[in-house]
């Protein structure tokens, strides 16, 4: 499985199919012109997406503000999770953090989210603070976690 899965830089052709991730995955998806958006017009904006069987499998991204990176979103098609693509979007992102020369990575997740508390925690995130009724939907509170970059 492994080496099916393809990292590449988030383009327009991407969107439809992104969008369709974020039907199947949240609640409460961003529109195709939030999206559009993000790749056009956000110049802190940077997405990955993972292409498996000529397919997009799942997406990831984050805003580089300053030197810290805010994850947005990750996310996998449901019938395709389960199968290392969540870690390769995520081990993306942090190549890409410290690329850049960020010092840290940060994200919030819902309290409820065990599969994706389990897959930060995987790659050194750690809870650092708690954001009360913080999803509308329904009320749900988020972790915020933080990983360091730092070498120090
Ligand atoms: C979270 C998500 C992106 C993970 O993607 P994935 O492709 O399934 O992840 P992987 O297969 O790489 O698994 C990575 C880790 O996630 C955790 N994980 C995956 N499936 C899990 C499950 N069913 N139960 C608990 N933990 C699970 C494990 O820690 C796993 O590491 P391991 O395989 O070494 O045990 C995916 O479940 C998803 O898209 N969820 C819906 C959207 C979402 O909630 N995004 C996060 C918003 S904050």
């Amino acid at each position: 499985m492994e080496k099916e899965i393809q990292i590449e830089t988030m383009k327009r052709s991407h969107v439809s199919q992104v969008w369709e991730i974020e039907k199947q995955c949240f609640a409460t998806p961003w529109s195709k012109q939030a999206l559009i958006k993000e790749l056009q017009v956000n110049r802190l904006a940077l997405y990955f997406v993972a292409i498996y069987n000529d397919i997009v499998a799942g997406y990831a991204g984050m805003w580089k503000i300053v030197d810290e990176g805010h994850i947005t979103n990750i996310a996998v098609l449901p019938q395709l999770q389960g199968q290392g693509i969540g870690s390769a979007l995520l081990e993306r992102l942090i190549e890409a953090g410290k690329i850049s020369q960020l010092q840290a990575l940060t994200l919030e997740v819902r309290v409820g989210n065990q599969k994706a508390r389990s897959l930060y925690e995987k790659y050194g995130f750690r809870i650092m603070g708690i954001r009360k009724e913080y999803y509308q939907d329904n009320r749900e509170d988020g972790y915020i976690m933080w990983k360091s970059l730092s070498q120090y």
